[in-house]
């Protein structure tokens, strides 16, 4: 899966821009505050439906203008478009031209990766970014896991409406109950499997990354562990947690509550991980997220890498250089040129970025 073309319209400090992208790689150089970030940030909403930087996507729209707009021409086996517009009403998704209702229909039509600087703080983060990550990165291959944690919320959001109520309705609770639990033994399942397979590739990244052996694990802790009769244990906890759920008037056990322990040689690495491990490790995160993605959906997704080489030594750029597959496009930013150049062929596009606009680098 390639992107070929974006055009941006008000987004962020860009007022107006189309950039096409190399098949290969693409490099965005320039100083601070240029808007590079800004131009990966746009490539992932084409990707995802919304920014990884912030939660109020109305801060994307260029300050003193009403609306925003993001388009990307994908090469699929047959090109396609994607549009995403942000208004003051919020944002609408289109794919060819036609607007989508919901935005799984939206979600991972385009599949990018990205590491942003912002990922490392992944491991002290409180379990919601975790589970950000795992629920954003599953959803972009498995629509119906979309869905499924979708019908999830709902009916945990039935299930504390009817436990704050005066009058409780026993049986319309333990039907909201049930089914909740028949859905969240599918998001465990699945969220099980994701991450048993996240952790082959990510093992296998960060030694070749590293360039050392050390036992990288995530391990995903759920309301019960995955098993034939999960949905027996699930309803049995249930039960068992139900008088305190009454006294709290809200769900204190499920998948909401979940989370990902990252441990190095069964240390967690928040403990024992330096800066510069704890960057490999999200690193390899990335590239092995890449495996998982292409094997599922049989299409290598695109690599965004935003400003990952200035704090990596150059034995490690090399390394990770050398992990980089030929063919899977990937999208550069650097405020330093020489950070790169070392690894970089003539055969690649490099774009200077300064106050929001970019010009073509003819040579390296
Ligand atoms: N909504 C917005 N309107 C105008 N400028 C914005 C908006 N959001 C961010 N910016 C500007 O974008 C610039 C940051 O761009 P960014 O891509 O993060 O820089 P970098 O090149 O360092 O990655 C800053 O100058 C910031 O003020
Ligand atoms: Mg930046």
């Amino acid at each position: 899966m390639k992107i070929r073309t974006l055009s941006l319209r008000d987004f962020r400090n860009i007022a107006s821009l189309s950039v096409s992208f190399h098949e290969s790689i693409t490099v965005l150089v320039g100083d601070n505050a240029q808007g590079k970030t800004n131009l990966l940030e746009a490539i992932y909403f084409l990707s995802t439906g919304r920014s990884h930087r912030v939660n109020d996507e109305q801060v994307c729209i260029r300050l003193g203008q009403e609306s925003a707009l993001i388009k990307g021409v994908i090469e699929g086996s047959a090109p396609f478009e994607l549009k995403v517009v942000l208004h003051p009403q919020g944002k609408s998704l289109f794919y060819q031209q036609t607007l989508l209702k919901r935005s799984s229909e939206f979600i991972g039509k385009m599949n990018a990766v990205l590491f942003s600087p912002g990922d490392m703080e992944l491991f002290d983060a409180s379990p919601k970014a975790r589970r950000r990550f795992m629920d954003t990165e599953l959803g972009k291959i498995n629509p119906v896991y979309v869905d499924l944690l979708s019908k999830t919320m709902k009916l945990l959001k039935d299930r504390n409406t009817m436990l704050k109520e005066k009058v409780i309705d026993e049986t319309y609770l333990e039907v909201v109950t049930q089914r909740m639990i028949g859905y969240q033994v599918d998001v465990i399942r699945l969220r099980t499997a994701f991450i048993d397979r996240l952790n082959v590739s990510l093992n296998k990244y960060f030694n070749l990354l590293s360039l050392s052996q050390e036992n990288i694990e995530i391990k995903y802790t759920g309301p019960v562990p995955w098993s034939v009769d999960c949905e027996v244990q699930l309803s049995d906890r249930y039960a068992k947690h139900l008088e305190r759920d009454l006294f709290m008037k809200t769900t204190g056990i499920g998948i909401h509550r979940d989370d990902l322990s990252f441990s190095m040689n069964d240390i967690p690495v928040s403990e024992i991980a330096s800066q510069g491990q704890r960057r490999m490790i999200v690193i390899a995160l990335k590239c092995a997220l890449l495996d998982v993605i292409e094997e599922t959906i049989g299409e290598k997704p695109i690599l965004l890498l935003d400003d990952v080489f200035s704090e990596l030594d150059s034995a490690r750029r090399k390394a990770l250089f050398n992990t980089l597959h030929q063919n899977t496009q990937t999208v550069i930013s650097t405020t330093d040129l020489e950070h790169v150049k070392e690894w970089l062929s003539e055969a690649v596009t490099i774009y200077e970025v300064s106050a929001g606009k970019i010009i073509e680098r003819k040579q390296l």
